[in-house]
């Protein structure tokens, strides 16, 4: 099993929308979504934008630079379902949030 690292405390105010967190050299975002934590890399394979600061519904985010959507338990791309986000499974234990770490995005 991949380790657990901690990347947030849920007691933070910015966990309610998406927030970016720095792991290592990696950018992930984090989202809550219908109460469950989710975690993508926080660049969009588009060229590369903040995909935290991206507009979420029906469980989608939409880049804020040029529109690409994802999904952010998949990772899949609308527009290229080939192309993916990596994705970050979760868990919260008490007031931590916590990823398994299964290495770089790059
Ligand atoms: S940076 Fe181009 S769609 Fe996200």
């Amino acid at each position: 099993m991949p380790p657990l690292l901690e990347v947030a405390r849920s007691t933070q105010p910015p966990v309610s929308s998406g927030t970016a967190v720095v792991v290592g050299a990696a950018r992930i975002a984090l989202f809550v979504v219908d109460g469950t934590v989710l975690a993508v890399e926080d660049a969009c394979a588009c060229c590369s934008g903040p995909i935290a600061r991206g507009a979420v519904s029906d469980r989608k985010v939409t880049c804020p630079r040029c529109g690409w959507r994802y999904d952010l338990v998949t990772g899949a791309a609308d527009q290229i379902a080939e192309i993916r986000l990596h994705t970050f499974r979760t868990r919260t234990e008490q007031a931590r949030i916590l990823i398994e770490w299964t290495g770089g995005t790059e």
